[in-house]
């Protein structure tokens, strides 16, 4: 069976911006794959060259086997797109825009009535399907969206942030539909700057940062790859640094300790790297108490996917996020927004 999505050294500029660098990834039919980056990576732009939305500069793209830039016509059919930003015209209700969409996709009159009724249905629509779209709130827009990009029964839905912006509730009943297409093994190309969206939802995920994917691999994978768990532990509240030093020696002996460092911004508390051990903490808490060093709080937890960010670009993603608001440009934005 062929890749239900094959991206291969995806290239594409804007005037002097390289929005893609080089990006590939393969999405197998059935999984719900994420690409992870934050504003500017080139997500957008990646899934735009995708959908015959934008012609690349190079690359090799398929959907299903199919070249997207040999045969549009037949890759779009097999794709469906869900924009990050939406505009739907406000006068037509939501079932008429269904039904516009269906159109567009020159699905047959019998197949169309009974398709928007089960999509309707899915996405918990019925009550507002009547009702004009520019009475919606965000969320429901957002679902009607979802609803018109799964309505042609797609190879391949492309999500692109379909939660950004949402209010919690949204935000949940989106996830709550995301995880039903994965039980019915729909394909889902999804982007997001959420990591607990990816974490929760994805079973691979492409990094990507600055127009190049730095890791790929399912989330335990690249945790994995960064060893072992976290550990967190303090003295006291605020140990002076000689206490933490004291700690620091002990603990660096203990065989499954590969790393400790202290956080003097956190009261110089001691952030440990430890090999996957059931009884780690008991360990750690026994070797300080017998040298009279009590453990005011201690905690475990596994690597994230930010540890994995900042692994490869020495950043984290919230950085990443914060430089990239300084960073905007509005003309260029604006220029975005009308194309
Ligand atoms: N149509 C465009 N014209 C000019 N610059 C663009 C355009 N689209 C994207 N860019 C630029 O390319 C880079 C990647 O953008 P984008 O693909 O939207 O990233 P993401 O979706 O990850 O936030 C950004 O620097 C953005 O400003
Ligand atoms: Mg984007």
């Amino acid at each position: 069976m062929p890749d239900a999505v094959l991206v291969q050294n995806l290239k594409k500029r804007y005037g002097s911006t390289e929005a893609v660098k080089d990006v590939s990834f393969e999405v197998q039919p059935g999984e719900i794959f994420g690409l992870l980056g934050p504003n500017g990576a080139g997500k957008t732009t990646t899934l735009r060259s995708l959908c015959t939305l934008t012609t690349p500069d190079a690359g090799k793209i398929e959907v299903s086997g199919i070249s997207v830039l040999d045969n549009p016509k037949i890759a779009r059919q097999k794709l469906g797109y869900v924009a990050q930003e939406v505009a739907p015209d406000k006068v037509l209700t939501g079932r008429e825009l269904l039904q516009l969409q269906a159109a567009l996709y020159h699905l047959p009159k019998a197949v169309t009535k009974q398709r928007i009724e089960v999509m309707l249905n899915l996405l918990d629509l019925q009550e507002y399907a009547d009702k004009k779209t520019g009475t919606y709130s965000g969320g429901i827009l957002k679902r009607l969206d979802l609803a018109a990009g799964l309505l042609h029964a797609p190879d391949v839905l492309v999500l692109d942030e379909p939660t950004s912006g949402l209010d919690i509730e949204s935000r949940f009943i989106a996830w709550d539909f995301l995880r039903k297409l994965r039980e019915a093994g729909t394909t889902v190309l999804i982007t997001s700057h959420y990591l607990e969206e990816i974490d929760a939802l994805a079973n691979r995920v492409a990094i990507i940062d600055r127009g190049v994917v730095i890791a790929t691999g399912t989330p335990s994978e690249l945790k994995d790859k960064l060893g072992g768990d976290r550990v967190t532990l303090r003295i006291r509240e605020f140990s002076p640094v000689e206490e933490a030093e004291i700690a620091r020696n002990l603990l660096k002996s203990l065989p499954f300790v590969q790393e400790i460092i202290i956080n003097s911004a956190q009261g110089n508390s001691l952030n440990l790297v430890v090999t996957q051990q059931n009884d780690a903490l008991i360990t750690i808490q026994k070797t300080l108490n017998e040298a009279g060093l009590p453990t005011f709080g201690i905690a475990q937890s596994r690597p994230s996917l930010d540890d994995v960010y900042l692994a490869a670009t020495g950043r984290t993603l919230m950085d990443a996020e914060l430089a990239a608001v300084a960073n905007r440009d509005p003309k260029a934005e604006k220029k975005q927004n009308m194309r």
